[in-house]
C-alpha cells in the first residue's frame, strides 16, 4: 500500500493523504539554518546547532503524533469555520490534500469548502531564515472574507534546558512586536546577541505572543481561542511560553488568489550594538530590517527559490545515470545523494528520531557520511576532514563525538572506540581520489584542538594506523576497546547498573583481551588505502610497509578469525568466541563478512566466497540482511548493549541497513552482480514503496534499521534519514555495482551489474571534467573493454585527460 508517489520529473515525493504511518519528513536548509518539516507541517528549525540554537519547539513522542510546527489557520469569517491547510493541527476533513517534498523545500496544500490553500516552505541559500509562501484561492462563486492566523511556538534556545528547566524558563520569555514583525528575544538582555524574528508581508489585524492567551485555557493547537473567535488578543509574552502568531484579514473575490509571505529567522547583532537606543533594552533592528525587507519582496523570493533549485541541480549533476531499473535511477539520481548531503550536514543531530539534543557529531559517522558527499562538495569535505582530524588525540585515538558549534571533542562521551581513527584514513583516501588535491596531506592540524601540537594531516593518518597496530590482543587481532563500528557490542563494559549508558560506563575489564575480527578487516582496508596514499606521494618504502602490515593482519584474520564457514565476529573479554557456530546465539554476524571480503581477505582460498554463501543462507531475508543470527534472547553482561534490545531490533539482529552495502560491495568483489543488486533492492526505499504499510518510514530515504525476522514487526523500518546507510549505499551502487570509481590516476569504470541488464549510461563530473559513459553488455561476466574518445584503452581506468578537456566519451563493453 502506498501513501503517495514519486514525481521524478520534479524530483519530488508527493504524499496524497495526511495520515502517513509516521510523520514523513523533509529537510529545509543546507548551510547554517536548518529545519525538519513533516508532511503536515510539523517540525522545528535551528541555527547550526539543533540543541543550543533551537528556534521553535517540537514535542517529540507526543500524542497526537508530530506536534509543534509551522502552523497556519484559515477562518471563514462569515461562518466562523476554521481549518489548517496542512491538516494538522486542526485535522479537518482535508480535500485534495497533498504534500510535495522536494530538494530543500516542501509544499503542503489542501482545499476546504471551496477555499484552496498551499504553502511552500524553504530556506534560501545564504539566508538564516525560512520562507513560508502561502497562496490562498477562493474557488467559490461568491466573495470570501478570510482570517489567516500563523503560529509558531518559540524554543528558549537551548532545547534541553527548554524541556527541563521550567522553574526558570516560565519567567524568562521576552518578545517585541514592531509593525508586522514579532521578535523573540529571550535572554537577549544578558549574554545572547541573537534573536528570532517572525515577519509577515501583510498588515496585521492583530497578533499574539503569549501561548496560553492565544490558545485559551486548557485548549490545544487544534482549537485556539483566538482563531475560534476570529480575533487575536494582541498578547505580549512576559515569561511562560512565547509564541509568534500573526492575524491578517483577506477579502477575496470569486476565483481570486492571494499570496502571503511569512519569514521565520535567526539574526545576530554585534555584541556592542545589541540595543537601539544603546541605553535601552530594545533590540537594535537596523541590521535585520534589510534582510526582512529582501525576503518579503515576491520577486526576491522567487529568485531565491530558483537559486535553490539550481543549487540542487548542480550538486546532483555530479552523477546522473540511466539504468534499466527505475528504483536504481531514482535513488542514484535524486534521493540517495540528497540524503547523503543531509547526513553530511546534520550527522545524527536532528530528525524525527534524533532529538537534536542527544549527540554531538560522531567521528566515525562523519567520516563515513563524507564518502557519500565528497564528489558533490569537495571543498566542504576538505574542511570536514581537517575539523575531524583536529579532534584526534595524540595517541591516534579520537573523541567519539565533537560539538558542531565549538568543533571540540565531547568529553562526556570521551574516546576508546577503537574503530574511530581508521575511518579518517578511508575518508581522506576518498577525498584524495576524488579531487587529486594532495595539499590536504600537508595541512598542519592540531591534536585535541591544542595549539602547538600541529602536525601535517598525513601524520594524523599514520597515527590512526599505528593506533590499531599498537593495540593488539592475544591473537594479535585488534583490541575492540569500548566498541568498534557496532556501538552495542561492548565486550569490556559489563554493565549491571540500570540505565547506565554503554557509551560512557567505565570499562570493567582492562581491555587487553577482547578483540575484533571486524576491526581486523577494517584495518586491512585502511592500511591498503594508506599504502595507496603513500605510493601516490612517492613514498614507496612506506607503501610497502603498510602493505606488509595489511597482509600480516589478513593472515591473522584467516588464522584466528575464521570459524569454518564464515568470519568470526570477535573474542570476548575471556577469550571466548563471538559470532561462532559454537555460540548458542549470535552465531554469525554480517559485519566481518562484508568488511573482510571488501578488504580482499580470503579471495584466493575460497573463504570469501564461503563467507558470503553463509550470509545468504543464514542472514538474508526479503527485507534485507540481518546483523546477526540468532538474535540474543536475553541480556548477556559480557556482550553489553547488543543484547539489551529485544530480538530483531536495532543492533540485536535487525536489518541494520548500514552494513548491507558492505555485503553488496563484497559480492561485486567476487563478481556477483545479480546478488549485489538483489541485496540493493531489498532495502532500497523506492523498491519498498509498495509495502509502505509494512515499512512505515519514508519511501524516499533509507532508514537505519528494518526490524529483523525475530521481531514481531518484521519489515518495519525505523530511524530514517540520519544514517550511514545513505553514504554506503551510494558508494555501493555507484562505485561498485555501476562501478564508476575515482582512483588516484583516473576514473575507473568496472561495472558488476545484473546479468539481465543490457547496459546503462552515466554522466559523471570528475575533477572538473564531464565523462559521458556508455556501458554495453556483450556477453556474460564482468570483463571490461574500454574505449576513450574512440580509442581503445588497456584495463578499466580512464586516464586523466589533458588540462582543458571538457568532455570525455567513455564506451565500455562488458562480458565477452
Ligand atoms: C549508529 C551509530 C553508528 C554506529 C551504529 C552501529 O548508527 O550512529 O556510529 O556505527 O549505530 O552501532
Ligand atoms: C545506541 C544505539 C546505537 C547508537 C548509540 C550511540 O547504542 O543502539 O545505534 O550508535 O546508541 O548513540
Amino acid at each position: 500500500m502506498q501513501f503517495g508517489y514519486f514525481d521524478d520529473e520534479r524530483r519530488e515525493y508527493v504524499i496524497t493523504r495526511p495520515d502517513t504511518p509516521l510523520p514523513w519528513i523533509n529537510y529545509l536548509g543546507c548551510e547554517d539554518f536548518f529545519g525538519i518539516i513533516s508532511n503536515t507541517a510539523g517540525g522545528y528549525c535551528f541555527y547550526r546547532d539543533a540543541r543550543l540554537r533551537r528556534l521553535t519547539r517540537y514535542r517529540y513522542n507526543n500524542v497526537p503524533l508530530d506536534f509543534g510546527g509551522r502552523y497556519i489557520y484559515l477562518r471563514d469569517d462569515e461562518t466562523g469555520l476554521f481549518w489548517s491547510p496542512s491538516w494538522q493541527p486542526t485535522r479537518h476533513e482535508a480535500e485534495e490534500y497533498f504534500c510535495r517534498h522536494g530538494l530543500g523545500y516542501t509544499v503542503i496544500g489542501s482545499a476546504f469548502r471551496g477555499v484552496a490553500a498551499q504553502t511552500r516552505y524553504f530556506v534560501p541559500l545564504g539566508a538564516n531564515l525560512e520562507v513560508w509562501q502561502l497562496t490562498v484561492t477562493n474557488q467559490r462563486d461568491r466573495p470570501l472574507a478570510l482570517s489567516v492566523f500563523s503560529a509558531v511556538e518559540f524554543c528558549l534556545w537551548d532545547a534541553w534546558d527548554d524541556a527541563t528547566n521550567f522553574q526558570r524558563n516560565f519567567s524568562t520569555g521576552e518578545v517585541e512586536v514592531e509593525g508586522r514583525v514579532i521578535y523573540h528575544k529571550t535572554e537577549y538582555r544578558e549574554r545572547r546577541n541573537h534573536f528570532a524574528f517572525f515577519a509577515c508581508s501583510e498588515p496585521l489585524a492583530g497578533f499574539d505572543t503569549q501561548r496560553d492567551t492565544f490558545l485559551g485555557p486548557y485548549r490545544g493547537w487544534d482549537r485556539p481561542l483566538a482563531v475560534e473567535r476570529g480575533q487575536s488578543f494582541n498578547s505580549v509574552a512576559h515569561g511562560w511560553a512565547p509564541i509568534g502568531s500573526h492575524h491578517i484579514r483577506l477579502h477575496l473575490a470569486p476565483g481570486e488568489s492571494r499570496q502571503v509571505v511569512f519569514l521565520l529567522g535567526y539574526h545576530e547583532n554585534p555584541p556592542g550594538e545589541k540595543f537601539d537606543p544603546p541605553d535601552s533594552q530594545r533590540i537594535n533592528k537596523r541590521t535585520v530590517r534589510p534582510v526582512i525587507a529582501r525576503y518579503l519582496d515576491p520577486a526576491q523570493v522567487e529568485a531565491a527559490f530558483e537559486a535553490l533549485r539550481a543549487h540542487w541541480d548542480r550538486l546532483l549533476s555530479t552523477l546522473q545515470v540511466e539504468t534499466p531499473d527505475p528504483h536504481t535511477n531514482r535513488m542514484v539520481n535524486i534521493w540517495n545523494p540528497y540524503q547523503c548531503m543531509t547526513t553530511f550536514n546534520l550527522a545524527r543531530s536532528a530528525s524525527y528520531f534524533e532529538s537534536g539534543i542527544g549527540r554531538g557529531i560522531g567521528f566515525r559517522d562523519s567520516n563515513q557520511d563524507l564518502l557519500g558527499a565528497v564528489a558533490m562538495v569537495p571543498e566542504r569535505a576538505r574542511e570536514r576532514i581537517l575539523d575531524l582530524a583536529a579532534t584526534q588525540l595524540e595517541t591516534g585515538g579520537a573523541y567519539h563525538q565533537y560539538q558542531p558549534l565549538t568543533k571540540r571533542g565531547n568529553d562526556a562521551i570521551g574516546s576508546g572506540f577503537n574503530d574511530d581513527p581508521l575511518w579518517l584514513v578511508l575518508s581522506t583516501a576518498a577525498y584524495l581520489k576524488e579531487t587529486g588535491d594532495g595539499s590536504i596531506l600537508d595541512e598542519p592540524v592540531p591534536y585535541d584542538n591544542q595549539p602547538g601540537t600541529e602536525e601535517p594531516l598525513y601524520g594524523h593518518l599514520e597515527r590512526s594506523i599505528r593506533y590499531t597496530m599498537e593495540r593488539l590482543g592475544p591473537h594479535r587481532l585488534p583490541l575492540i576497546g569500548r566498541a568498534d563500528w557496532n556501538d552495542c557490542l561492548n565486550l569490556n563494559i559489563f554493565s549491571e547498573e540500570p540505565g547506565e549508558s554503554f557509551q560512557t560506563a567505565p570499562l570493567k575489564r582492562d581491555g587487553t583481551v577482547a578483540e575484533s575480527v571486524f576491526l581486523g578487516g577494517l584495518f586491512v582496508l585502511a592500511a591498503r588505502e594508506m599504502a595507496g596514499i603513500a605510493r601516490w606521494r612517492g613514498l614507496e618504502e612506506e607503501a610497502r610497509r603498510y602493505e606488509a602490515a595489511a597482509d600480516e593482519m589478513a593472515r591473522r584474520v584467516l588464522e584466528h578469525g575464521w570459524d569454518g564457514e564464515w568470519f568470526l565476529r570477535a573474542y570476548d573479554a575471556f577469550g571466548g568466541k563471538v559470532g561462532s557456530r559454537e555460540c548458542s546465539e549470535g552465531q554469525i554476524f554480517i559485519e566481518p563478512q562484508g568488511m573482510c571480503v571488501m578488504a580482499g581477505i580470503g579471495l584466493e582460498d575460497g573463504r570469501a566466497q564461503r563467507a558470503l554463501e553463509s550470509v545468504r543462507e543464514r542472514l538474508s531475508t526479503p527485507h534485507g540482511i540481518l546483523l546477526h543470527q540468532p538474535a540474543y534472547t536475553r541480556y548477556y553482561v559480557h556482550l553489553g548493549e547488543i543484547s539489551s534490545y529485544p530480538p530483531g531490533y536495532k543492533e540485536n539482529g535487525s536489518v541494520f541497513c548500514h552494513t548491507n552495502p558492505w555485503v553488496m560491495i563484497a559480492e561485486t568483489v567476487l563478481g556477483h552482480g545479480d546478488r549485489a543488486h538483489d541485496y540493493y533492492q531489498r532495502i532500497n526505499p523506492s523498491a519498498r514503496e509498495a509495502i509502505s504499510e509494512v515499512h512505515r518510514c519514508e519511501p524516499y530515504v533509507y532508514a537505519q534499521m528494518i526490524a529483523g525476522r525475530d521481531a514481531p514487526t518484521f519489515g518495519e523500518a525505523k530511524n530514517s534519514w540520519l544514517t550511514g546507510t545513505a553514504a554506503w549505499n551510494y558508494v555501493a551502487v555507484t562505485q561498485h555495482i555501476l562501478g564508476i570509481r575515482p582512483t588516484f590516476v583516473g576514473l575507473r569504470v568496472a561495472p558488476v551489474i545484473p546479468r539481465g541488464w543490457a547496459g546503462f549510461t552515466a554522466r559523471r563530473v570528475f575533477r572538473g571534467v564531464m565523462y559521458h559513459i556508455t556501458v554495453r553488455r556483450v556477453g556474460p561476466g564482468n570483463r571490461v573493454s574500454l574505449r576513450v574518445d574512440g580509442r581503445p584503452v588497456e584495463g578499466d581506468i580512464v586516464p586523466l585527460p589533458p588540462p582543458g578537456t571538457g568532455i570525455v566519451q567513455v564506451d565500455v563493453k562488458i562480458g565477452g
